[in-house]
């Protein structure tokens, strides 16, 4: 099969995130900060030093503020859910996944919070001065999605940043697709908090974090913190008050291995990930009645349709002849929307690392033949 939706999750693992499983399963897979015996103690200090990792990383002074998380949504969810203030207003994108878009209306109901979803400029760019116009009297919080999962725009986050700081509001970035792709840095790019997806551009297994700088939050989930057990309050210090549960560490230590493995190979990837994406919206572009809704070539985001077929009649197309793409709306109904793609949704190729251009020169092959039949399915 060749794979092209790493965007959901990347397939294929390098050596040495799979090395790092089986190691921890082997040799670390105590519980960690539960009890003081040896084996307990050193799961614990392999935990530390992924928390370390991921601040390094994205350039968090305070390794004790990584929270890990299940997934990407568990981090968007403990942000948003964490950080409510009632009756309060928040600006968002028409980008947003669902995992930032339910919760938000979790909170409206619940809290009633309002949110306004800011629209992009003709480049696709969410500008800081759009932001600026959405900001009422009682907002205290942004939300953006740094790489779309749809069209893999990505967003100005440093500009933003310094925006959200001068009216001092908080900034919480999703960093699900730009992870891995994308570099930035919490404390020069004024961001309060950062949600990870460990199994996406970090090519690790399902996993999240959410990195927190300045600023307190309350917990999702009470009790398991393996501390001052006799309370019967939850602890207010991080991580340990926000990360109720035993830690997952092989997927923990295995997140940590998969962000040191694209340190390594920044450049590599970069490149790769350049070519290839400007190669497939180059060849997308000319065949015959394919719109492409894709235009940054550094994201490995490529969505399209092409005219007489759903993206799922597409993408079932492509299946057959063992590729892997994804089809719909992708989780972010809003910018469907907006690009007037909700009936069809759109058909998605992404990239990792590990993808061939030969595995893109047979896509556009396979596509170039279907653009040409007019009807493959019988249609009721
Ligand atoms: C932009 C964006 N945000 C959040 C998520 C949720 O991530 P996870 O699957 O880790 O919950 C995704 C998943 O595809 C995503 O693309």
């Amino acid at each position: 099969m060749i794979y092209l939706d790493n965007s959901s999750s990347t397939f294929q693992k390098p050596f040495c995130v799979k090395h790092s499983i089986k190691k921890t399963l082997n040799k670390y897979a105590a519980n960690p900060g539960r009890s003081g015996h040896k084996l307990s103690l050193l799961a614990g200090e392999k935990v530390l030093e992924a928390r370390m990792t991921l601040a390094n990383h994205f350039g968090l002074k305070d390794f004790t503020n990584v929270i890990f998380t299940a997934s990407c949504t568990e981090a968007l969810n403990l942000a948003l859910q964490g950080s409510v203030q009632p009756h309060g207003h928040i600006i968002a994108t028409i980008y947003e996944h669902n995992s930032v878009l339910r919760t938000l209306e979790y909170l409206k109901k619940t809290y009633h919070i309002t949110y306004t979803l800011v629209t992009p400029n003709a480049n696709g760019i969410i500008t800081p001065d759009r932001i600026l116009s959405a900001k009422q009297p009682n907002t205290y919080l942004v939300v953006v999605n740094h790489t779309s999962n749809v069209t893999g725009h990505t967003q100005p986050i440093h500009e933003i940043g310094a925006v959200c700081h001068e009216h001092n509001l908080l900034f919480l970035v999703d960093t699900a697709q730009s992870g891995g792709h994308e570099r930035l840095n919490m404390e020069k790019d004024h961001i309060s908090m950062l949600a990870v997806a460990g199994h996406k551009g970090f090519h690790s297994i399902q996993c999240g974090a959410l990195l927190i700088q300045d600023c307190k939050i309350k917990p999702l989930k009470y009790g398991g913190t393996g501390t001052n057990s006799i309370s019967l309050t939850q602890p207010t210090d991080y991580p340990e008050g926000l990360e109720s549960g035993t830690d997952s560490i092989v997927n923990i230590i295995a997140l940590a291995t998969g962000v040191k493995f694209v340190e390594r190979k920044w450049n590599d990837i970069h490149q790769k990930i350049t070519n290839l994406t400007q190669y497939t919206l180059t060849h997308l572009s000319k065949i015959p009645n394919c719109i492409v809704y894709s235009t940054n070539a550094n994201s490995g985001v490529i969505s399209f349709c092409i005219k007489g077929y759903t993206s799922t009649e597409i993408a079932s197309y492509l299946n057959q002849k063992h590729i892997a793409v994804r089809s719909g709306l992708h989780c972010a109904p809003k910018i469907h929307e907006y690009l007037g793609t909700t009936k069809n949704g759109l058909v998605r190729v992404s990239l990792s690392y590990f993808t061939h251009k030969t595995d893109l020169m047979y896509l556009i092959h396979c596509l170039k033949t279907l653009s040409k039949k007019t009807l493959l399915f019988q249609k009721n």
